[in-house]
């Protein structure tokens, strides 16, 4: 029997879901912290120790979650993915997606590099500089939001909306994340949420928060949505652009109808999207995972 590692802290509904879908393929899963793994470099063993996998290592790493920590904590734990991809173990999404994506700068950069619609951002260190673009985006009469570097499920963000709001603006860990906030079109606020497996769009809802953040960890309600060409086409572009297997691709339509990404998510949840949607989403991610990467891996 096949054995896959997932690396999660917290196994909870999707590991259960993965741990099913894999089990119906004949994959037996381990969930497994990075912080309990470690590197043993030693002559005539095996480099990199995963508890469970002692003696061998898993046939597919499937990464539902990397800890927080330190800079130095963090890098180790994306030196596991990437070693394990490295001694040939498929890992989904690989540790350079991981890396690129929980990284809101970098995940900016890409997107604008690639010519893809995303919102007018600005990161940097220093208070004044932050403080003085947040001016005159307010005086230009926009409203701006400001994201921990790292975040997620909407932790941490605040909206600026008057110049009284400049005296809380702190940096995240002395990093200034600033964004133009997109008005969306229609009444409330709303946003969608695109998943993407393979290059391919497989289901989307639009989130419709009980105030301008959108994220389902947030309150925001589900409903499903149709697969329009534009929406998917983007969606699909971004995930290209961040070289992931999968992604939870976050667009907003703004007023005048144009689609711009706020985020490309290489560890989406898919609970909230499910239950508005007949797709059994982890059976999809472990077919692809299983017929692109370890069959492949096996036949070579
Ligand atoms: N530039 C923006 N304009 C309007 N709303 C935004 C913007 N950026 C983020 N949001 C809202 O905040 C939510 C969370 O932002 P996101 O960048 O996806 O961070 P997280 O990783 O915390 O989900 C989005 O789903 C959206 O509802
Ligand atoms: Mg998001």
């Amino acid at each position: 029997m096949g054995r896959i590692a997932i690396f999660t802290d917290d196994p909870g509904w999707h590991g259960k879901q993965l741990s099913l879908a894999f089990a119906g393929r004949g994959y037996r899963c381990d969930y497994v912290s990075l912080t309990e793994c470690r590197f043993a470099i030693e002559s005539g063993r095996q480099p990199v120790f995963i508890p469970g996998f002692e003696h061998e290592l898993p046939d597919a790493a499937f990464v539902r979650g990397v800890p927080g920590g330190s800079l130095e904590e963090v890098v180790l734990y994306l030196d596991f993915l990437h070693a394990l991809k490295i001694l040939g173990i498929p890992v989904y999404n690989d540790g350079h997606a991981v890396e690129r994506s929980v990284d809101k700068a970098m995940t900016s950069f890409l997107l604008h590099n690639a010519g893809l619609p995303t919102p007018m951002t600005w990161v940097l260190r220093d208070r004044e500089q932050a403080l003085s673009i947040a001016e005159t985006e307010l005086n230009q009469g926009h409203l701006l939001i400001s994201k921990p570097l790292f975040g997620s499920q909407g932790e941490g963000i605040r909206r600026i909306e008057k110049s009284t709001d400049l005296f809380w603006l702190t940096g995240s860990h002395g990093v200034y994340y600033l964004q133009r906030f997109v008005h969306c079109e229609g009444d409330g606020f709303s946003d969608h949420r695109v998943f993407v497996i393979n290059g391919k769009a497989v289901a989307a809802m639009r989130r419709r928060g009980t105030f301008w953040l959108n994220n389902v960890a947030r309150g925001a309600s589900c409903e499903l949505i149709e697969l329009e060409a534009e929406m998917v086409d983007l969606a699909v572009k971004a995930t290209a652009v961040l070289t992931m297997d999968y992604a939870g691709v976050d667009i907003i339509r703004d007023r005048e109808g144009r689609c711009t990404v706020i985020e490309v998510n290489s560890i989406p949840a898919w609970k909230g999207l499910e239950s508005v949607c007949d797709v059994n989403i982890a059976e999809l991610m472990v077919d692809d995972l299983i017929s692109r990467k370890i069959n492949k891996c096996a036949a070579a």
